[in-house]
């Protein structure tokens, strides 16, 4: 290399750090840039899912399609019993009408939860926006139902707690008359992208400034239909969250799991081994719905322990655990859904230290009988099982033990007695504990110092 280089590539550099990196709106160049860290560290959000599919509160979010998209029969009969004749999904929306949200009292439980952040349905594929859409005419939250700003006001309340936002915005929409008209024209016109989905991408970014934009509802068509990387581009150079946003993976046809920020994959989605890609696993409380259902039966919800399993498994393997809620079209949270919050706020409290800004270790999960999982930080290594051995001894098989091997109990003081397993790995002898000492038991976080 003649000299002059060294300076030149210097220059280069230097140029790049000051103005940032510039990204072109294709996959190539947006998929490399770097994940803004918080999110990473974060590791635990919840998501809520929440609009017009309130009011019927039946079935799932989906209420409109199945209904008017499907004509599936049970939908049929549920609007004929309970609503005059002549219904329309549009008269739902008045009685959209949040008249309990409290945002603050929302966001309180959201951080007594663990949440390091949140993620609101801004619009939902009915079309319907929680703000003031200029593009969303009588069908937004502003002009019909709450008469109130939803994404604004949760947003305020987040903020007050240093809990970070993200917006949640479908891209297609199930009846628009656009998208109907482009989806006919086989994708080949732009219509309800450039009239609709474009300009509310735009207005939520420069009004309430995310730190996350939660793409959906993508699968219909390509990624050159909805002109993504074009509102990527612009997003990671000249937005106002620029260096701070991050966003998923659903931006078009066979997108996902591919290119954009975090992968989600498919809903619910569970590698099997550690994935190369930082990744989020969404789930919901109530298994069978994202939005609220007032039929709910308890068999269907999730109970505590396997939200931890679920988050302790995800974590292990790198991801993130969004756990979803759906709020009642008044607003409120039901108990049964804040108790399951509480308990996973109380299970952090004290094995959090394993899962925040933590890292996957170099091995994931142990296939014993208590089922343990590991991560890191620095260097400390976590083992998490979930299942307390019958005679009190724990066996890890993976760690490489050491003199200077330190073992303690997460919420518990003092060292536990450990010795080297006969074949390899170590035998922790497990402590008595009073359930007033450590009442979760829902999983356990050993802190192992000194080993390999
Ligand atoms: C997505 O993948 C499917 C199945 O492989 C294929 O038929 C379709 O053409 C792909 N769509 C795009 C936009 O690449
Ligand atoms: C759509 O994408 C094209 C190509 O990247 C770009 O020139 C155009 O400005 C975009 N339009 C909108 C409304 O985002
Ligand atoms: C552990 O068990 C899981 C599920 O039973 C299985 O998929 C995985 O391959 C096993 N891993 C090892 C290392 O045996």
């Amino acid at each position: 290399m003649a000299p002059g280089w060294g300076a030149l590539a210097l220059l280069a550099l230097a140029a790049g750090a000051a103005g940032g990196p510039r990204y072109s709106a294709d996959w190539a160049s947006l998929d490399a840039r770097p994940l803004p860290a918080w999110f990473d560290e974060a590791k635990v959000g919840v998501f809520v899912h929440w609009g017009v599919f309130a009011v019927p509160a039946w079935g799932s979010e989906w209420f409109w399609w199945n209904w008017r998209g499907e004509h599936r029969a049970a939908y049929e009969r549920f609007v004929a019993q309970r609503y005059p004749p002549g219904t329309t999904y549009a008269d739902f929306a008045p009685l959209f009408t949040a008249r309990d949200f409290q945002p603050r009292d929302w966001a309180r439980l959201f951080q007594s939860a663990g949440a390091r952040y949140v993620v609101l349905t801004t619009k939902h594929h009915e079309g319907f926006t929680n703000w003031g859409s200029p593009v969303s005419w009588n069908w937004n939250s502003v002009d019909t139902g709450p008469h109130r700003d939803l994404v604004e006001e949760l947003g305020e309340a987040l903020r007050e707690r240093n809990i970070y936002y993200g917006l949640y915005h479908s891209l297609l929409e199930w009846f628009h008359p656009l998208y109907l008209d482009d989806k006919k024209n086989g994708f080949k016109t732009q219509n309800f992208v450039f009239q609709k989905t474009m300009p509310e991408l735009y207005d939520l970014v420069l009004r309430y400034k995310p730190d996350l934009i939660w793409s959906d509802g993508e699968w219909e068509a390509p990624d050159t239909y909805w002109n993504s990387t074009s509102f990527l581009a612009w997003l990671y150079n000249d937005s106002p969250v620029k260096d701070t946003v991050v966003v998923n993976d659903r931006w078009g046809q066979n997108c996902s799991c591919h290119h954009g920020g975090f992968y989600n994959c498919a809903d619910k989605y569970k590698p099997g081994t550690l994935p190369d890609h930082k990744w989020e696993m969404c789930s919901s409380v109530d298994r069978s719905s994202w939005g609220y259902r007032s039929n709910m039966q308890l068999a269907e919800l999730m109970d505590a322990s396997s939200i931890i399993r679920e988050l302790v498994q995800t974590v292990s393997f790198g991801g993130n655990y969004l756990l979803n809620v759906g709020p009642t079209k008044e607003g409120v949270i039901v108990p049964i859904f804040q108790e399951r919050l509480l308990s996973l706020g109380e299970w952090l409290g004290i094995n959090g230290e394993a899962i925040y800004a933590s890292k996957p270790w170099r091995v994931q999960v142990e296939n014993s009988t208590n089922n343990v999982w590991y991560t890191s930080k620095g260097p400390a290594v976590y083992a998490i099982f979930l299942n307390w051995p019958r005679d009190d001894m724990l066996k890890l098989s993976s760690p490489i033990p050491s003199s200077d091997t330190e073992v303690t109990l997460l919420g518990f003081s003092g060292t536990l007695k450990w010795k080297k397993s006969p074949d390899k790995g170590l035998l922790i002898s497990l402590p008595y504990i009073a359930p007033s000492v450590l009442p979760m038991q829902l999983g356990w976080t050993l802190r192992l110092e000194g080993v390999k």
